[in-house]
């Protein structure tokens, strides 16, 4: 088996074809992946790559296919369904996994299987992808800056357009409910209330707390007992009706309303497309306050999210390669804090600056 091999599963996604282009752009050669034939066959034929088609509850069929590669990178979501079978197979065929999660129960999952993935010595490496890279490397450095940090809001910023697999699990999670970090544990909050203001990257945005796996990486890699982490609404108005997201994200908790939700989300929201693929930014907003109630910021700057994703990656796989770390480990744990600055076009917009008491802000 050649020492660099890898496999992407859930390959003909939108999200696993962005890194099919930018690992070959970078001259890898991953084997490609994913429950359907025709779907899988089609994309390696098309790129002259060697492919799978197994199904992921075929757990002998999968522990198979995986034990060809060092490496599997999962791209297939809701993880919530899909996660579970292939990092069992990934500890029983002795392969490093990485997936791209947002979802709080996964990064758990994970990291459950911390002791098991260091006697097989393997990486398990849950949420690589924009989300959850960025804050937890940004909120990793700016705990080194700010030690005393007592309290961490994580706030995300993006255009807002989604894949359909993103409303997908991006419905799941909310029907789960709000949660928060308060003094070390995980905290259930209504959805949709608690939103503010935020300013920074010269903007000021509207943003409400959502229950990401965040809350769970951050609080790994930093081990801050208070943590909050918000979306930046990408549309304005929602500030003055403040009990209407509550109404609405209640109804999320019902299945059949959800996959109305669904079938709405992806008739109206818009999706990713070249131009914003290429030209897009996102950012993403880390505030500490230490016991004095002083503030710290830092500010970070990305491409669009979904390419984001995909050259994070890759560069993750190729560091991985090199370092080989083993066990459970979040982003910054396994990649070191300073790689998000790796990522193309990446780049600090803030670090460390200090921000004025809340009361003296206009
Ligand atoms: N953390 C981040 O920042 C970030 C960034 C990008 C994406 N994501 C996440 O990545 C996931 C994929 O997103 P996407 O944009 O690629 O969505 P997508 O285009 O809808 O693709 C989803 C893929 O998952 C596969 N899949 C779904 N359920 C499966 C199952 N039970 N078994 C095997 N394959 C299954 C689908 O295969 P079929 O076509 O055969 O159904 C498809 O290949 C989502 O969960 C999304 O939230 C996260």
């Amino acid at each position: 088996m050649p020492e660099q091999s890898w496999m992407i599963y859930g390959a003909y996604g939108f999200t696993g074809q962005r890194i099919v282009d930018y690992a070959l752009a970078r001259g890898h050669r991953p084997v490609l992946a994913g429950r359907s034939k025709e779907k899988t066959q089609c994309l390696a034929e098309r790129y002259g790559l060697d492919w799978i088609s197994v199904d992921l509850e075929q757990h002998s069929e999968l522990v198979s296919a995986i034990r060809q590669v060092r490496l599997v990178v999962h791209s297939a979501g809701p993880f919530i369904q899909t996660a579970p079978p292939m990092i069992q197979a990934c500890l029983d065929a002795g392969v490093n996994y990485i997936d791209i999660t947002g979802e709080i129960p996964v990064v758990q999952f994970t990291f459950a299987h911390n002791r098991e993935a260091k006697r097989r010595e393997i990486l398990l490496l849950s949420g690589a992808g924009f989300d959850v890279i960025t804050s937890d490397c940004l909120a990793k450095q700016l705990s080194l800056r700010a030690p005393d940090t007592r309290e961490l809001e994580i706030i995300a910023a993006t255009d807002g357009r989604l894949s359909s697999g993103t409303i997908h699990s991006a419905l799941e999670i909310l029907s789960y409910g709000g949660r928060v970090r308060r003094h070390g544990k995980l905290v259930a909050v209504p959805l949709g209330k608690g939103g503010q203001k935020f300013r920074f990257a010269g903007q000021e945005r509207f943003a409400i707390p959502v229950p990401r796996c965040d809350l769970e990486t951050v609080y790994q890699s930093t081990g801050i007992p208070n943590i909050t982490s918000y979306l930046a609404l990408p549309f304005t108005g929602v500030d003055r009706i403040p009990q209407l997201l509550p109404a609405l994200f209640t109804a999320l908790s019902i299945k059949p309303l959800r996959k109305l939700a669904r079938i709405l989300a992806n008739l109206v929201l818009p999706r990713p497309d070249a131009s914003n693929l290429s030209s897009g930014a996102a950012y993403i907003c880390a505030r500490s306050t230490n016991v004095y109630g002083n503030q710290t910021q830092a500010v970070l700057e990305t491409t669009e999210p979904y390419r984001f994703t995909a050259g994070a990656v890759v560069r993750a796989v190729e560091r991985i390669m090199e370092t080989k770390p083993v066990g459970a480990m979040t982003p910054s744990q396994a990649l070191g804090h300073d790689f998000i600055l790796e990522v193309d076009e990446t780049r600090m917009l803030e670090m460390g600056a200090d921000l004025a008491p809340p009361g003296e802000l206009s």
